[in-house]
């Protein structure tokens, strides 16, 4: 299958997100059509990656709205803020759900028509918010072509988690970067860290690059510095669910060690992320809240618990990447260093 991926569709009047819990071994969708589903599946993670949960909870605002039923324009207000109320509580780290819902929330503030066809705004909205997120990605990708090291000729990248097609509305940021790399014959291969817990490398992104014929290698988070030592990594790509104004970047957990041993092996380390993923509100990456997910996700493999009684467990989902490991931010603007992306902030988006 070499056939672009798009984990959150709108068709015939509801929202098909790729199941992404079910993937590698089966790839299937799930059809939502109320905005309490779109919040399980984005706690459940059906659906996940900063982007692509901020293109899902635009369209669960437009659900949502459809069921709205009055013709009181501050009532039809107060019930959509509720119900971005219940798409904020999904997940609290990447800030693009939150861009995405405050976008949402405006185009219903700012609609000068009638209450009537307020909704009808909203899934406009929500295809906008769609659609320009892969041209964001595509940009973002072009832009990170230019930054990649210039030698040698066809590069070895490693990347973590999986900043994709899957995690974005198509085409990636990360992985972006690693699609144009390859359409213009500059990437040897990607190394995937398999990234404990929830293996997003392992299953997401070794899938995504299966599917493109992109050769890829998958390695366990620990191997990450023996396979630096080696010199078989020339640069480090990553994505972003939250950068601050100074540039601290929060991703997956194990972005801020894979950053440490980049440095200590002088390898470059980028960050590709959409304008909508830098949260100009925190001066700085310790004001970022971390979600913290349930410790079956360190216990248990499948079926099988890994872990004797008694023991306890710690779950961060995210870490933050201090901004003076990271070479460059690319975004669809231009790649910038961590103390330049401050002149974005005047650019909405
Ligand atoms: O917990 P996840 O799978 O939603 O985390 C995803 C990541 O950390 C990605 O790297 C990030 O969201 C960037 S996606 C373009």
């Amino acid at each position: 299958m070499n056939t672009p991926v798009y984990p959150v569709r709108w068709q015939d009047n509801r929202v098909l997100l790729i199941d992404q819990n079910r993937l590698p071994n089966e790839y299937t969708h799930v059809e939502i059509s109320r905005v309490e589903d779109m919040a399980q599946a984005i706690s459940t993670m059906i659906v996940r990656g900063a982007p692509a949960i901020g293109v899902a909870a635009a369209y669960g605002m437009y659900l949502g709205a459809r069921e709205i039923r009055t013709t009181d324009r501050d009532e039809f207000l107060m019930q959509l803020i509720e119900i971005g109320r219940m798409l904020r509580a999904t997940r609290p780290t990447a800030v693009n759900l939150f861009w995405a819902i405050d976008r949402m929330e405006d185009t219903a503030r700012n609609w000068s028509g009638s209450v009537a066809e307020m909704s009808g705004q909203l899934l406009i909205a929500a295809q906008k918010i769609n659609a320009e997120d892969i041209e964001t990605c595509q940009a973002i990708g072009a832009h990170g072509l230019m930054v990649l090291p210039s030698s040698p000729e066809r590069l070895c990248l490693l990347t973590h988690c999986n900043a994709g097609a899957l995690a974005t509305a198509g085409y990636g940021t990360a992985l972006g970067v690693v699609r144009s790399a390859w359409t213009q014959g500059r990437l040897a291969r990607l190394y995937a860290d398999e990234t404990r817990p929830r293996l997003q490398g392992a299953k997401l992104t070794s899938w995504e690059c299966v599917q493109e014929g992109i050769p890829v290698t998958v390695i366990a988070d620990s191997m990450a510095a023996h396979c630096m030592k080696q010199g078989l990594i020339d640069a480090v790509v990553v994505g972003a669910d939250r950068i601050t104004a100074n540039g601290d970047t929060a991703n997956k957990i194990g972005t801020y060690s894979l950053a440490l041993i980049a440095k200590a092996h002088q390898i470059p380390f980028f960050v590709a992320a959409p304008r909508s993923t830098i949260d100009f509100s925190l001066s700085d990456g310790s004001l970022i809240p971390i979600e913290e997910r349930h410790p079956s996700e360190l216990y248990q493999i499948g079926e099988t618990i890994i872990c004797p009684p008694g023991v306890e467990f710690y779950n961060p989902a995210f870490d933050v990447t201090p901004a003076h490991l990271i070479q460059a931010i690319i975004t669809e603007f231009g790649a910038f260093s961590p103390a330049e992306i401050i002149d974005l902030k005047h650019i909405s988006v």
